[in-house]
């Protein structure tokens, strides 16, 4: 089933769960566990060749592992939680009953893996609310990652951000906190694209105002990476527009759980219209100046 034949809603109309530490938890490492396993597979598993389609645009491409992988994650979601709803990107998602439902890019940063870069990872994300919406949920545990580098970013609400690294053995983790950030014309600004040539066009306007006032842009092609690389710090900041739920809900849980300030712009909530991640004063200014070229 795709997206946009979804008939029946998710969790809109269920009042939201209280999701205490236990439950949180709980869900945080599902998150983590069902990440893990699907980064492994999409990197033990990729086929010499990639079975290739487009989805939104000819640039907009969707290959058979990440197809394979949003199974391996519902299969292994639905195992441990069976009254949870599923949003995954590549569709056939499915209704729950616990007002959990789990968001899910199988792999974020689709192009970087079609072309062997190593900035690719897996989000699953706990969210309350409804993820169709914008501004109608928000996550409450997730998990990042990455499984060429091995870092394993993790979140629960109200328990804190962590990264560990997953390869042959596990680390510890370490506890993220943003520091106070540097100020905007040294900011090292991360940002990516949508996939329609018309946002796009907008895009470059905005770059073309912002470039001058910050350090440097990166575009590393994984929303998901640049959330969790603000949480880490190795970059500063992050701003996009047009991201789905999917791209931004375990990563939006990381950094604003490591102590980072993360909304839309123009008063709106984290979503399709902006998303802007940064430690809590350097958000600020960079909000500030994107609203001033970005129309309401
Ligand atoms: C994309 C990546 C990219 C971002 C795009 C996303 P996908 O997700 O996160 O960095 O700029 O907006 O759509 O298509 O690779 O899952």
């Amino acid at each position: 089933m795709t997206h946009d034949e979804v008939s029946e809603p998710t969790t809109s109309a269920a009042p939201w769960p209280v999701v205490d530490d236990a439950l949180g938890g709980e869900l945080e490492t599902v998150a983590l566990d069902a990440a893990v396993t699907a980064g492994q597979f999409v990197v033990s598993r990729r086929p010499q060749r990639l079975g290739v389609d487009t989805k939104s645009s000819d640039t907009d491409v969707v290959t058979e592992m990440d197809r394979r992988s949003e199974e391996l994650i519902r299969y292994h979601l639905l195992t441990v939680r069976p009254q949870d709803a599923v949003y995954g990107e590549e569709g056939n998602d499915r209704a729950g009953t616990s007002g959990i439902t789990w968001v899910v890019d199988p792999i974020d940063g689709t192009v970087n893996y079609l072309y062997g870069l190593p900035a690719y990872a897996v989000s699953v994300a706990a969210v309350v609310g409804d993820p169709r919406v914008s501004g109608a949920w928000r996550p409450v545990a997730g998990a990042v990652y990455n499984p060429v580098s091995g870092q394993a970013f993790h979140a629960r609400v109200g328990g804190g951000a962590a990264v560990r690294y997953v390869g042959h053995t596990v680390s510890a983790d370490t506890r993220l906190t943003v520091g106070d950030g540097p100020s905007l014309d040294q900011c090292l600004l991360a940002t990516g694209f949508a996939y329609g040539s018309q946002v796009r066009a907008r895009q470059a306007d905005v770059l073309r105002a912002v470039l001058p006032a910050v350090r440097d842009i990166r575009r590393f092609g994984s929303a998901a990476l640049d959330l969790c690389a603000v949480a880490l710090g190795t970059v500063d900041a992050y701003f996009e527009e047009g991201l789905n739920p999917w791209d931004l809900a375990a990563g939006w849980l990381v950094v604003s759980e490591a102590g980072g300030t993360l909304s839309g712009w123009h008063g709106r909530a984290p979503g399709a219209q902006g998303v802007v991640a940064a430690p809590p004063v350097l958000h600020a200014r960079l909000l500030t100046l994107l609203e001033s070229v970005i129309a309401d």
